[in-house]
């Protein structure tokens, strides 16, 4: 195929040039601060700083290991305040959703006996005998929520692809890069950003899918590092090097 290119990006006028470089600026920018706000919010979810699988793994899959709140205090610094059966049936009960005929016919009665003696009367402290706010203390952290994924998924690819659609545009009157590898560069952020959509339902599913949102986020980072700083490179430093009108060289 004959490579027929109109325009390069050494050739722009000065306002297309201004035009360009200020919305790549912005959107480098605006990948720096996504990156950010990822370490920021995602980063902090194991408890640790820095991104880690970890991190992915509580975001989206949540924290099921431990259980439910009752079942973690049960298991730690309530362990001793009821017998060891007492505390099992508990468990048990919290593991099964907390079924409402077994919390009237014993539950409750334990809870009553044991936990309210602090729980009922010491002041700040969550009334565990209260079946509403008994249910918030069985609940177990399964990550995101799905209405939550699905809002994220759509804003996410429509807001993304947008974004890369433009910096593709720009970086696609580059020179000296074939157009094979003009294309493939350009096709990657699109397709890690449908890896990265895709991986977070996989990682709600199984967490070992968390490595894919790694890999996603790692890819069109780069792609985006390549494409703004080539065409700001071509727009700004280039057009000096070569003479002035050159007729551009494949
Ligand atoms: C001697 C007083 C005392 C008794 C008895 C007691 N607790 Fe607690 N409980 C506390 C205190 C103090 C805290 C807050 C400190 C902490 O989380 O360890 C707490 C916290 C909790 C929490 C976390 C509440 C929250 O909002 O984060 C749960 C759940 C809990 N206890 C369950 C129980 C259960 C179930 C029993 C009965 C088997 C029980 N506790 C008996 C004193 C008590």
């Amino acid at each position: 195929m004959k490579e027929i290119q109109r325009f390069t990006l050494a050739d722009l006028t000065l306002p297309m040039k201004t035009l360009y470089s200020g919305y790549l600026l912005v959107i480098g920018l605006g990948l720096l601060f996504a990156g950010a706000q990822i370490m920021l919010t995602h980063g902090m979810a194991d408890g640790k700083v820095g991104l880690s699988v970890d991190d992915i793994v509580y975001s989206y899959y949540g924290n099921r290991t431990e259980g439910s709140k009752l079942v973690s205090k049960l298991n730690g610094s309530m362990k001793d305040n009821a017998p060891p059966e007492i505390r099992m049936a508990m468990i048990k009960w919290a593991d099964a959703g907390g079924p409402q005929d077994q919390w009237e016919e014993r539950i409750s009665m334990d809870v009553e006996q044991y936990c309210s003696p602090c729980h009922a009367n010491m002041p700040g402290l969550t009334d565990i005998s209260d079946r509403i706010t008994m249910d918030k203390m069985i609940q177990v952290d399964e990550g995101q929520s799905m209405s939550n994924l699905t809002r994220v998924s759509h804003i996410h690819l429509f807001g993304i692809s947008f974004i890369f659609f433009f910096v593709g545009w720009i970086f696609s009157y580059a020179t000296g890069i074939s157009q094979l590898n003009k294309a493939i560069i350009i096709s990657v952020p699109f397709l890690f950003l449908i890896v990265d959509v895709l991986s977070w339902w996989l990682t709600k599913w199984n967490p070992n899918f968390a490595w894919f949102v790694i890999i996603g986020g790692f890819g069109y980072s780069v792609a985006a590092s390549i494409m703004i700083f080539t065409s700001l490179y071509q727009m700004w430093i280039l057009p000096r090097r070569s003479k002035p009108h050159d007729p551009t060289p494949q």
